[in-house]
């Protein structure tokens, strides 16, 4: 680790930038957060899950890594046919991660390593199995009817109207035993709720209450677009862009079951219930593009604290086109809003199988030195690639139902690699999908020991956001971005910190005038001292140079 502690001696010196982290802010805009499917993070009983227990068995991990706040995927009862996103009991946890007491014990734990923990809510669907939907179904006049989203068949028996289910096909199910058709945005086994029923609204307030009084310090909102349908059920358009290549579920845009004003009525509601705890936050998936982003930070009521921006996941990877995706971001967002940056998830292709590892570098810098907060998904520190998925190994409904379309997410979903054994030290047992190749793909053991892997990278720059402030309240100047090379500031009253990421394989010239002190090279194998521009960036290097 020679250069971290080349650099905390030097940054010290260098007085270029407050020590002191600052107070003003909320947590979640200082913290980085830190993505786990539990199922995929560490077995305790050899069963080839991972669970409670065992993640709180790697706690010393993540804090040693840096990582502020982790963001669990749903741990909550389920059948598990859409990894846990079909709750059927939102006030408990599946038994295959353990118990109540389990979870408490996790959160204490957190806790005490100085970290916090923000659940995935998912608000606008159940599990078919959930007791409400049991009773929903049995009759048109049972008390829970109203609480989904039921109507009748078109004049000729058919669905109601052309709505599809994101994954594949009508998205109305047919039940002969009371003559009508219920919703699912997702999975047959998964029916939307019915936010327009208050007493649905209410419900889904007391679970928040019921998690935040245990201790848990926010939410990830599932699907926050689309909690509300038209009341008119008007039918979609066709999706002009789609060809044969598209996949069917995009072939209709979802102008009548996204985003609609409703929903974010609905966000505001939920909203409010968070700000009556202290300190608590709301991140949310907002479907859709860019340009859409801005309104879920809401106007005179607040909505999400933090909508999450998949711009850099998204991105062509060059210097012009991350350029533009990073100011049309910032574009879209209002004035005054707290940005974020999300570079992996378990519904996103691993980006290190995109940019290569050499590029994975610079992406760890752009994450941790752009305006707002970070999230990354346990293995991106690493530089987690896609795993292959023999075919009788596929667990995703989506590749089942929309096959060919590249869609599968198992790929990302893989487990945690802690080591080079087969089962990579995540599991005695069977783990529940393919693990990465033991012999190529990285693995922490062998990262920690490594001063130079992505991993040190990881850490020496989340610990260099701890140190200069500047990185992480600073604002945000554009420079203009020449010869692949993308450059920015981050700029306050104590400091300019300048980041330069040369984005391909061969050497750049950084064209830039002046001297400043080079606090980080994405090589880590760099002098930290003074430089004097122009600057040779090697091929695919990435530097942070605090202005004089
Ligand atoms: C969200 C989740 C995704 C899930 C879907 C249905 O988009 O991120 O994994 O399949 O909701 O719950």
């Amino acid at each position: 680790m020679r250069q971290e502690i080349d650099y905390i001696g030097r940054s010290a010196s260098v007085g270029a930038s407050k020590t002191e982290p600052q107070t003003d802010q909320p947590w979640w805009q200082r913290a980085v957060i830190y993505e786990i499917a539990a199922i995929s993070f560490q077995d305790s009983n050899g069963d080839g899950i991972g669970d409670l227990p065992g993640l709180r068995r790697r706690l010393d991990y993540l804090r040693w890594l840096g990582v502020d706040a982790i963001w669990l995927t749903p741990i909550y009862r389920s059948p598990m046919l859409d990894l846990g996103y079909d709750i059927s009991d939102f006030r408990n946890t599946d038994p295959r991660f353990g118990s109540m007491e389990d979870f408490d014990r996790l959160v204490d734990d957190i806790h005490s390593h100085g970290m916090r923990v923000i659940l995935d809510f998912v608000p606008n669907h159940t599990s078919d199995q959930h007791p409400w939907f049991v009773e929903s179904r049995s009759s048109k006049q049972n008390c829970k009817r109203n609480w989904y989203v039921w109507a009748d068949p078109a004049p000729n028996g058919g669905p109601p109207n052309n709505w599809t289910s994101r994954f594949g096909g009508s998205a109305w199910q047919y039940e002969p035993n009371t003559n009508q058709y219920y919703y699912h945005a997702f999975l047959v086994q998964q029916p939307d709720l019915n936010w327009r029923n208050p007493e649905v609204r209410e419900e889904m307030a007391g679970i928040l209450r019921f998690w935040m009084a245990r201790g848990v310090d926010g939410f990830r909102m599932d699907a926050s677009a689309v909690l509300a349908e038209d009341e008119l059920m008007r039918d979609d358009p066709p999706n002009p862009t789609a060809d044969e290549n598209t996949p069917p579920p995009e072939h209709l845009k979802r102008v009548f079951t996204d985003d609609r004003p409703e929903s974010m009525t609905y966000i505001e509601e939920l909203r409010s219930v968070i700000d009556t705890f202290e300190e608590r936050v709301l991140a949310g998936e907002v479907q859709g593009k860019t340009d859409r982003i801005g309104h879920f930070y809401g106007g005179e009521r607040p909505r999400l604290h933090l909508p999450l921006n998949f711009a850099l996941l998204d991105s062509p990877w060059d210097a012009l086109s991350l350029q533009a995706s990073i100011d049309a971001y910032f574009n879209a967002i209002p004035a005054g809003a707290w940005p974020t940056w999300v570079i992996g998830g378990h519904d996103k292709r691993r980006i290190a199988s995109k940019i290569g590892q050499a590029q994975a570098r610079n992406l760890a810098v752009l994450l941790l030195t752009l305006r707002g907060t970070p999230f990354l998904f346990a293995g991106d520190e690493l530089g987690a690639e896609q795993v292959n998925i023999p075919s009788d190994r596929i667990r995703d409904p989506f590749e089942k139902l929309v096959p060919g379309h590249g869609l599968n997410r198992d790929p990302q979903r893989a487990p945690m690699r802690w080591d080079c054994s087969e089962t990579g030290g995540f599991t005695s047992g069977e783990p529940w999908l393919p693990m990465s190749d033991a012999d190529r793909a990285p693995n922490v053991q062998d990262a920690q020991a490594d001063p130079l892997s992505l991993l040190a990278l990881y850490r020496a720059l989340i610990k260099l956001r701890k140190e200069h402030s500047t990185l992480i309240a600073g604002d945000f100047r554009p420079r203009r971005s020449r010869n692949d090379i993308i450059t920015y500031e981050r700029v306050d009253a104590d400091a300019s910190i300048m980041v330069a990421l040369n984005l391909i394989d061969e050497p750049r010239l950084l064209e830039w005038n002046g001297s400043g002190v080079l606090l980080l090279s994405t090589g880590l194998d760099r002098d930290l001292d003074t430089v004097i521009g122009p600057l040779l960036l090697r091929p695919n290097e990435g530097v942070i140079i605090a202005l004089k």
